[in-house]
């Protein structure tokens, strides 16, 4: 027999003894068909800027109308940690609820942005494989057009993602289909890419599979620790949860959407009913990936007047209309409230409804958004910043939305893993037959 036969059956002898530890890791978890579920830490990223990241996939030309020229509201975004590759190397990506594709940049690089970490090369990856799509030239290549205008271009390949949980454990995905981007305009954010985690096939939570339930929830805080659960950690219950509808749109690019009643300032109550704002098969876009709020324009402009009405203190005239004034107190505003259809009311924090600016006004932080109704019906945008301090709960089996009020910067009882790394385990055990029936022959 020639070395390169031993050397193959010692590689074969490995892969078995891999295999079999893989087995009895997971015999003390649980087994493959049950649901699992963890949670992990993210990191909040700020940036000072113009831009005002609506980052949606597939929006056309019309929301570059928008005008945010004149006043400059920080960018908040929310980033969770991923492996790619064999062997892993850590990359930092956006949480985007509001998009689809999964990509981090890629070498050889035409056009990208600066990030902290070094950019994935897929030549050092055993994992990375280019796959082949039902176009004329078999071409995998993807192009995502943000609501903020800003673009990621690139191919989808096959690769190894695998996500630690807070408490150390792995949860390995194989084969997940991600997008290598080569061309991007300038993201201003610390990470190399972003986690679409809407409800269409490519998505992370859609490529989990089955058992982590199409279920994800998170907490955002203004400053402190962050986090993300998927699957049976991701039910939101106990004191003060509410639930409304979850709605899906054909039309829409894959965006989640509740129904929004009435929006409350103190003690004035708007409702949406009588104006072009109205439905009752969802009207808002939930956003994590978005740090403002919008509001269709004839609704939106009821709104500000009750603010106004309220607010006794120098308005700061701004080009664009956003409502600002000289302060340096929050308590001169109105508390917001959100009503959703099914008795869903979220009492919005200060902080969650107004921000300040550069010269230190304070402005509304709601956004009176375009006239033009954008595709899928999107005019209406419920952003991170509003999301603050709640326990946000998407549950695609049931299709409610859960929220829960939570100081989210103190760290919650965390549940207890249980990553069974059912897709693993199943892509393992037929790997491992196969391997197995291999050597069989050989031997
Ligand atoms: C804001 O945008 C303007 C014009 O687009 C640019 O000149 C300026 O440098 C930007 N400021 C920051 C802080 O990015
Ligand atoms: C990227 O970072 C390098 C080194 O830190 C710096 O020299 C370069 O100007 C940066 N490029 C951009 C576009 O910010
Ligand atoms: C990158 O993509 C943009 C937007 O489609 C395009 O205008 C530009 O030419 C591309 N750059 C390269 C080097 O291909």
């Amino acid at each position: 027999m020639s070395s390169v036969t031993r050397m193959m059956s010692m590689v074969l002898s490995l892969q078995i003894i891999t295999a079999f530890f893989f087995i009895t890791a997971t015999v003390s978890s649980s087994d493959s068909s049950q649901p699992g579920g963890f949670t992990m830490d993210l990191i909040q990223h700020r940036s000072k800027s113009n831009s005002s990241s609506f980052r949606r996939s597939n929006i056309d030309n019309q929301l570059r109308a928008t005008p945010y020229a004149d006043v400059a509201f920080d960018t908040y975004e929310y980033l969770m940690k991923l492996q790619i590759g064999t062997p892993p190397v850590e990359i930092e990506a956006i949480l985007d609820t509001g998009s689809e594709v999964v990509w981090t940049q890629c070498l050889p690089c035409i056009n990208c942005f600066n990030q902290s970490s070094p950019i994935f090369d897929p030549s050092k990856s055993s994992t990375y494989k280019k796959i082949r799509c039902t176009t004329p030239d078999q071409s995998c290549d993807y192009d995502v057009v943000y609501g903020d205008k800003s673009y990621s271009i690139g191919s989808f390949v096959s690769e190894t993602v695998s996500i630690k949980s807070t408490s150390g454990q792995s949860y390995v995905m194989p084969e997940t289909i991600i997008g290598c981007s080569h061309n991007n305009s300038a993201f201003k954010t610390s990470g190399s890419g972003i986690v679409g985690l809407n409800w269409k096939p490519l998505s992370l939570i859609s490529q989990m599979g089955k058992h982590m339930l199409g279920a994800i929830s998170y907490c955002f805080s203004p400053e402190g620790t962050s986090n993300i659960n998927f699957g049976s950690n991701a039910i939101v219950s106990g004191e003060g949860t509410v639930t409304t509808p979850m709605f899906k749109k054909k039309e829409g690019p894959g965006l989640y959407y509740l129904n929004l009643d009435a929006v409350s300032v103190e003690k004035t109550r708007i409702e949406t009913l009588g104006t072009p704002f109205h439905a009752s098969d969802g009207n808002i876009v939930i956003d994590s990936g978005s740090t403002l709020t919008t509001l269709p324009a004839s609704y939106c402009s009821l709104v500000r007047e009750a603010v106004e009405k309220f607010v006794e203190a120098e308005r700061v005239t701004s080009k664009d209309g956003t409502l600002c004034y000289k302060t340096n107190t929050m308590d001169v505003f109105p508390v917001i409230t959100m009503h959703f259809t099914g008795g869903a009311d979220l009492v919005l924090g200060k902080t969650n409804t107004y921000m300040a600016v550069n010269g230190g006004d304070i402005c509304l932080a709601i956004i009176c958004g375009p006239t033009i109704p954008l595709p899928g019906g999107v005019d209406a945008i419920f952003g991170n910043r509003a999301q603050n301090n709640f326990l946000v709960g998407y549950d695609d089996s049931s299709r409610l939305f859960s929220f829960k009020p939570t100081d989210c910067g103190v760290k919650q009882d965390i549940p207890r893993d249980s990553v069974s790394a059912a897709s693993f385990l199943q892509f393992n055990i037929t790997f491992v037959l196969f391997i197995y029936v291999l050597s069989l022959i050989r031997l």
